[in-house]
């Protein structure tokens, strides 16, 4: 896993997630106010973690529909603010939860940096490589702290499983495969004019609903080194991809495999595999399904066995964007007021979050150039 920051980062997250959930308090006993901007679907789950951090507390949102920030702040009380500039001016937000469409990320992430409020930044950092180093130096040279939400790093199985491979119980990763295969009706895509866009999604199944993913494949199995892709959109009426695969090499020699798709109607769990010289850990929408390593089963036999995958995920967003728990961002959020009082980096980090937006532009690249791309991409992007 070299390459990586965060190494130790399953220990501490586990530490953090089971600390937090369970008494969420602070050292320090001060209350960080939050403001967000950008007022839709995934504030919703901003704004319910935030209720459940003791030392967190929502002052204000924006948004420039006004009906959707009034309707905001009729579910989850707090000031209205007109535009942003009002809300950064505010004394009382220390943090600033950047919900808007994924292409004004950046743009909306460093006035708030340059403001001196710490960031929280939805996922994907944003849509380019470029956009995405500007953010992360504009939070370095302001000295704030900025997390980018990868609330599935936070998943019990999740953790686990990163923690059998830093364990050695796997063994060496060999072969790692990544599978979103949920569906999003044309009505998902119509709901937002910037939904399904180059300019402001930055791509379609992959960047969106994959990109969760192959953070955390690329957080098992290292740093990518090639992709070849390919992408096409086959059931919906935008411009960009509906469905995407790639063939991934990884920097340790291990190969892999990645796939997204909106169009699989209803929705299937959300899939990591990960196989390495002593066995296979496959985890579904954070839950650990299958458990096979040589270490716990000494008795298979040469053809090894075959198991049955009887643990039950919880209900997950693949048929329903409006179906994700806040836990993980609760988790998320709840480590960044830890980062800012310790004087640690967050355990996701803006650079975390970059490299697994450059596996997604890489794999854009190799489908439009039908050929393969070796990472680190050269900037300027796309
Ligand atoms: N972590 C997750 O699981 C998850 C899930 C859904 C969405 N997201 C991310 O959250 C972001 C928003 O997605 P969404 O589904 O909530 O979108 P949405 O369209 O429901 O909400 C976006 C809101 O931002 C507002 N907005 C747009 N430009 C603005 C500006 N300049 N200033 C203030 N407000 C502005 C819009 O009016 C809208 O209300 C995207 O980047 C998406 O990738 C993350």
């Amino acid at each position: 896993l070299s390459g990586q920051t965060n190494v130790d980062a399953p220990r501490a997250i586990r530490g953090a997630v089971h600390d937090r959930l369970n008494s969420v308090t602070n050292s320090s006993g001060r209350i960080y106010g939050f403001g967000i901007v950008g007022c839709g679907v995934i504030a919703n789950l901003h704004a319910a973690a935030l209720a459940k951090i003791e030392n967190a507390s929502l002052v204000a949102a924006m948004d420039f529909r006004v009906d959707r920030v009034q309707a905001f702040s009729g579910r989850f009380p707090c000031d209205i603010e007109p535009d942003l500039d009002a809300l950064l001016g505010r004394d009382d937000v220390d943090v600033v939860c950047v919900c808007v469409p994924s292409g004004l990320h950046a743009e909306i992430g460093i006035r708030a940096a340059a403001a001196g409020k710490h960031i929280v930044i939805e996922k994907p950092i944003d849509v380019s490589l470029a956009a995405a180093d500007a953010l992360i130096e504009s939070a370095r040279s302001a000295g704030v702290t900025m997390t980018v939400i990868a609330q599935h790093r936070f998943d019990a199985g999740v953790l686990e499983l990163r923690s059998l491979i830093e364990a050695g119980e796997i063994g060496r990763p060999i072969l790692g495969d990544a599978r979103i295969k949920w569906y999003r009706s044309q009505s998902y895509y119509d709901s937002g004019d910037w939904r399904g866009t180059w300019t402001y999604d930055g791509g379609g199944a992959l960047i969106n609903q994959g990109v969760h993913y192959t953070d955390l494949l690329r957080w098992c199995m290292g740093p990518v080194t090639e992709v070849t892709a390919v992408c096409a959109t086959q059931n919906h009426d935008i411009d960009v991809e509906d469905v995407a695969i790639a063939l991934l090499r990884f920097s340790s020699g291990a190969v892999g495999s990645l796939e997204a798709t909106t169009s699989a109607y209803p929705g299937f769990r959300e899939r990591l595999e990960i196989t390495g010289t002593k066995g296979t850990v496959v985890v579904e929408d954070g839950v650990i399904i299958v458990r096979e390593l040589i270490g716990d089963s000494p008795e298979a036999g040469a053809y090894g066995r075959r198991v049955a995958e009887d643990a039950t995920p919880p209900s997950s967003a693949a048929a329903d964007p409006k179906n994700i728990g806040s836990a993980g961002h609760l988790a998320q959020i709840a480590d960044l007021l830890s980062a800012i009082e310790e004087g640690r980096p967050p355990l996701v980090t803006g650079e975390d979050a970059r490299r697994s937006l450059e596996v997604v532009l890489a794999v854009y690249e190799s489908s439009r150039t039908n050929a393969t791309v070796t990472l680190p991409l050269q900037r300027p992007d796309s």
